[in-house]
């Protein structure tokens, strides 16, 4: 069976774009793969975390990848710091990475963009622990949001150069990136992209939002000039809007534009609210219903079935860089 493998950082509460650029994806994929699911809690650590609040939001993600339906019968959940293969796994890669490609990466610009000299290691090396997660499962496809499309092509790239220079081992990932919903931008500016990190928590949809949060941010939402409730690139605030409401109403946009064709924007805002609402409620009831020990069961057994295979793959990587003393010292025999 195909492997497919995702994980969301513990740097936030999860939120409507990570839903819709990630996880919904993960469960229309989850009965045609083989899944690993996990918490990246390695990757927030390269920002400054409150060690308290991490171990909260931790089995928060992992409490809620069990409460839009992912299937631990079905699918491997954990923890990425409980499987000790992703930091070694990233040592060796480290090894085969150049400067210049993470220099590269986007997002570490971003990030570090107070200044190169006081941005952590562990930022600039983000991109290769992404590259370990994947490719210590051979994993077959990614389903990410587009923000990850570089961090995908690194990983990519690394598996064949390894795969070249030392000999079959990785299998080189596809990302699944979606049509539709593959960046949201912030209800409170139509040019940011929905953040965890984001300074402005009106333009979040958090999954755990009470319905009166829910109501007041679609309400506040920024429109953009005109009255026409159209999908519209040159319009990027209103066709955010809009792309929630196919989302969660999986009508077309022809079905849409028709509909709010004699609407102005409160509806368009009151419907959004009051849809969002009704799609979270049974989530919320699941997430409040899912008790410390499920979820530690969950997540144990998660690891022990996650470290089977990349285990198995770590030791192929050091096999074949000949870090392996024992193993190579029985096959020279
Ligand atoms: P993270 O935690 O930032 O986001 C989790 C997933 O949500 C997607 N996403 C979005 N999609 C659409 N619109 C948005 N506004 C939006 N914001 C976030 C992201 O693309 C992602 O798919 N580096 C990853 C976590 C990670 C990972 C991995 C993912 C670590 N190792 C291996 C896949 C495979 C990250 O920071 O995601």
């Amino acid at each position: 069976m195909r492997r497919l493998l995702s994980g969301v950082k513990p740097t936030g509460p999860i939120h409507l774009g990570n839903y819709i650029g990630a996880l919904r994806n993960w469960l229309q994929f989850q009965l045609d793969y083989e899944n690993f699911f996990f918490v990246a809690d390695l990757h927030a650590l390269t920002v400054r975390q409150d060690p308290k609040v991490l171990a909260e939001r931790i089995r928060e993600i992992a409490r809620m990848f069990l409460a839009v339906g992912i299937d631990p019968q079905k699918s491997v959940i954990f923890v990425q710091s409980d499987v000790p293969e992703h930091s070694e796994l990233t040592w060796l890669l480290n090894c085969v990475t150049r400067m210049g490609e993470l220099e590269r990466m986007t997002q570490f610009k971003d990030k570090a963009r107070e200044g190169r000299e006081r941005a952590g290691v562990g930022l600039f090396d983000y991109p290769v622990l992404m590259a370990a997660d994947v490719l210590l499962y051979q994993t077959d496809v990614v389903p990410v949001g587009e923000d990850q499309k570089q961090h995908m092509e690194l990983t990519r790239d690394l598996a064949i150069r390894f795969n070249r220079d030392y000999g079959e081992t990785f299998r080189v990932p596809e990302p699944f990136i979606p049509e539709v919903g593959a960046r949201l931008m912030s209800l409170s500016n139509a040019s940011k992209k929905m953040s965890k990190s984001d300074d402005d928590p009106q333009g979040c949809i958090e999954l755990l939002d009470a319905p009166d949060a829910i109501t007041r941010k679609f309400k506040r939402a920024v429109t953009d000039s005109g009255t026409e409730i159209r999908f519209d690139p040159s319009r990027p605030a209103i066709t955010n809007l809009l792309v929630i409401y196919q989302l969660l109403t999986n009508q077309t946009r022809e079905e849409i534009e028709t509909h709010f064709s004699t609407r102005g924007y409160a509806q368009l805002k009151n419907e959004l609210a009051e849809r969002m609402i009704e799609f979270l409620k049974p989530v919320q009831e699941r997430f409040n219903s899912i008790t410390d020990a499920e979820l530690d069961t969950v997540l144990d057994e998660g690891c022990a079935r996650a470290r089977v295979v990349a285990s198995q793959t770590l030791g192929e990587a050091r096999r074949r860089l000949g870090v392996e003393r024992k193993a190579m010292r029985s096959m020279s025999q």
